[in-house]
């Protein structure tokens, strides 16, 4: 029991007659990161935010490092900290001053602030930035100051709301070093995400959530035996020849094959059915068969699953919400989610 980080049973939250989170449990051990992976409007922020005890449930009940989320929500309050999906750092500020000032209201000395901020703006990359503004941050430092803000202390459990939604892949790259070095200091870390390649390269364990449920939880390796291992991606030179090419991937990946807009080009499941060989393995031997047929490829690729391909594989229908853009005015970026509710 002590080992668990976060442990939750039936956790509701209703918003008017929309059950935004709707029965979650959840057990999420001590000194890993733990992805919480679903579309636009699953119920992510929601779960954050009770668990970070800024939102109170309606049902259920929620114990973080064993303490309840409600009765003692102070305990838990000095133990979390939370990087919200919108950066909470001052505009107006400069990156240093921010840090500066969230130090002195943690109860840090001038001086122990000002060394602290230094250390973080130098560990993520921001040193050079540190007297500028943060309205003239880019959007991947804005991300950065936001998760240095979130550990001037160190938690032991830190909730990251979308971390690296709408950054470039460098961007990215330098969150998930970020989230590498909190982790390897002993921090949980709760990580929610769009991108299944995002959870896959930091989580250990991930729980799927889809309208407020959970549709699957396990470890990295469960949860893509249950998805298939990814999907090639193949280009012919020749338009005529790809009713021969879809029937031969599908003999040979025995999957189904989709026929994209683009005239030469389709998609495979590779899904290890009734094979032990590895994705690039399958994917080589369909390749070869394609050869065999006097089918010429121009290029190829061998991609991860989607976050499509896994709804796909766990509820037989695609994450529409992904497709079609937030559909009740409350998705993300509008001004009434930023704002966030109040408890
Ligand atoms: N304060 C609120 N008042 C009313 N409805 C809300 C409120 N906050 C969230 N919701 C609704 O609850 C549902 C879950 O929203 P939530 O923000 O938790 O989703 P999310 O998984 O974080 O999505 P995203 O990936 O877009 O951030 C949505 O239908 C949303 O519109
Ligand atoms: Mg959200």
């Amino acid at each position: 029991m002590t080992d668990l980080a976060i442990e939750t049973e039936g956790l509701v939250k209703v918003f008017g007659t929309n059950r935004a989170v709707d029965g979650i449990d959840l057990r999420v051990p001590a000194g890993t990161v733990y992805g919480v992976l679903g579309p636009n409007g699953a119920g992510k922020t929601t779960a954050v935010k009770m668990l970070a005890t800024l939102l109170r449930p309606d049902g259920g009940r929620a114990r973080v490092f064993g303490k309840d989320v409600v009765g003692d929500a102070d305990t838990v309050r000095g133990r979390v900290s939370l990087t919200g999906q919108y950066a909470s750092v001052d505009e107006d500020l400069t990156g240093t001053e921010n840090l500066v000032l969230l130090g002195r209201l943690l109860g840090h000395t001038r001086a122990a602030a000002r060394d602290r901020s230094a250390q973080l703006l130098a560990a993520f990359g921001l040193a050079d930035a540190a007297d500028r503004q943060i309205k003239n941050y880019s959007g991947g430092m804005r991300r950065r100051i936001d998760i240095a803000a979130s550990i001037l202390n160190t938690p032991d459990l830190l909730f990251l709301d979308e971390p690296t939604t709408g950054l470039d892949p460098r961007s990215r790259n330098q969150v998930w070093d970020i989230v590498r070095a909190v982790v390897a200091q002993g921090t949980t870390v709760l990580l929610t995400t769009q991108y299944l390649d995002e959870a896959d390269q930091l989580a250990s364990r991930i729980a799927v959530i889809d309208h407020g449920k959970v549709i699957a939880e396990g470890t990295k390796g469960e949860l893509k035996a249950s998805v298939g291992s990814g999907s090639v991606h193949v280009r012919l030179r020749d338009p005529e020849q790809r009713p021969d090419a879809e029937r031969v991937l599908q003999g040979a990946l025995k999957a189904a094959v989709t026929l994209e807009p683009d005239p030469v080009a389709l998609t495979a499941t590779v899904n290890g059915h009734g094979t032990d060989l590895g994705a690039a393995e399958q994917a080589a031997r369909a390749l070869a068969e394609l050869a065999r047929a006097g089918i010429t490829v121009d290029n190829f690729a061998l991609g991860q699953p989607s976050l499509d391909e896994v709804f796909l594989a766990l509820t037989d229908r695609p994450a529409e919400t992904l497709a079609d853009g937030p559909t009740d005015g409350l998705g993300e970026g509008t001004p009434t989610d930023r704002k966030g509710p109040t408890a």
